[in-house]
């Protein structure tokens, strides 16, 4: 018998679907899927926070050297914010390893080192939301728990053909209820995976690979031809521009760094020193500051794009005077001298790293 054309597929028959397509064709080799670590809480939320805004290929040699550093939770917990920020440094979303830190501190100190099992407990963990809660109560505890990213928005509205526009609340408390009710008694690890496995190899924004799909014939947006339709696209305004200038300023083998506050862009990460562009004043007081004997040049720095705005950023270049030493240091240590051989140590931003990388010899 087959299905009545415009009739959705019946909720029971999706997870079973899933779990079969996901024992043959989904993925099996990622690092955090191997012996001993599927069902380590902590290994579990150390991957699932690293792929909140990163893929799969990127992530993999982050989380491995991650892990070599901080084995467990409680040497996470009890690392500097700069260790970890500086095995973060790359990564980016740098928030994430922020709240990383705390949210192993918060383990430690609320639940004896040991990751809860109820998502909502574990959503109490700073830089965990629900989809992640959910993710790791599956993953780790085998706890019948929803997820619902981006892949699996864009899975369910359009196997179950749901339109309309994705911004309101409304529309997410529907995908919810949506994901919460394909969920199976059993086995829920596996469809886990199955639901991401199938979002980000055979069910693409662009291009879905519909004829290897275990739900094809089922799926009411392929029926219509409209799969490249949904989940509805959303006009993207055009990021608005940022412009900074940054002090690149060197002293012998020496370059001035400073650490950003802890909240913001780079939140945490060791910096250049910034002034407002084409402004002389501040120029002034920057020369003035590190006693520049001769004019500084200015020059073109890097484009950086974050998630709300694109920086540009020009470099003005200083050499600082002989007399300057570390009376241009903050005693408390946010800013300091940092030889351009110590620079792999420290958690830096990636273009800024690059920019020193490339341009900080140049005469
Ligand atoms: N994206 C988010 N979580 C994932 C996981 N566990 N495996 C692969 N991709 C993912």
């Amino acid at each position: 018998m087959t299905d009545a054309p415009d009739r959705p597929i019946e909720a029971a028959l999706f997870a079973p679907l899933l779990i079969a397509w996901q024992r043959t064709r989904g993925r099996h080799t990622l690092p955090w899927q191997q012996l001993g670590a599927a069902r380590d809480a902590y290994r579990v939320w150390l991957a699932e926070v690293m792929l909140q805004q990163t893929q799969v290929a990127a992530v993999i040699p982050f989380y491995r050297r991650f892990l070599d550093r901080f084995p467990d939770v409680r040497a996470l917990a009890e690392a500097s914010l700069d260790d970890v920020m500086q095995r973060w440094s790359g990564l980016g979303y740098y928030s994430r390893a922020r709240n990383l830190h705390a949210a192993a501190r918060q383990v430690v100190e609320r639940h004896g080192g040991q990751f809860p099992e109820d998502p909502a407990l574990l959503e109490t963990l700073p830089g965990v939301g629900r989809s992640t809660a959910g993710a790791i109560a599956a993953f780790a505890f085998a706890r019948k728990a929803a997820i619902l990213d981006g892949n699996v928005k864009r899975v369910l509205a359009r196997v179950f053909l749901v339109e309309g526009d994705q911004r309101p609340a409304a529309y997410t408390a529907r995908m919810w209820a949506l994901s919460e009710s394909l969920l199976p008694d059993a086995d829920i690890e596996r469809y886990t995976q199955g639901l991401m496995d199938l979002g980000a190899t055979v069910c693409t924004p662009r291009r879905p690979a519909c004829l290897i799909c275990p739900l094809e014939t089922r799926c009411l947006a392929h029926r219509a031809s409209r799969e490249e339709d949904l989940p509805m696209r959303v006009a993207r305004k055009p990021l608005p521009e940022r412009r900074t200038a940054l002090l690149l300023v060197t002293r012998g083998d020496r370059v001035f760094l400073e650490r950003r506050p802890p909240s913001g862009i780079w939140g945490g990460l060791w910096s250049l020193p910034e002034i407002p562009p084409d402004d002389a004043d501040s120029l002034d007081a920057a020369r003035r500051r590190f006693d520049a004997p001769g004019p500084v040049q200015t020059g073109p720095g890097f484009v950086h794009g974050f998630t709300h705005f694109v920086l540009h950023a020009d470099t003005v270049r200083i050499s600082a005077g002989p007399a300057v030493d570390t009376r241009c240091e903050d005693p408390a240590g946010a800013s300091r001298w940092v030889r351009f051989d110590e620079l792999a140590q420290l958690g830096l931003p990636t273009p800024v790293r690059a920019l020193l990388a490339t341009r900080a010899r140049e005469p």
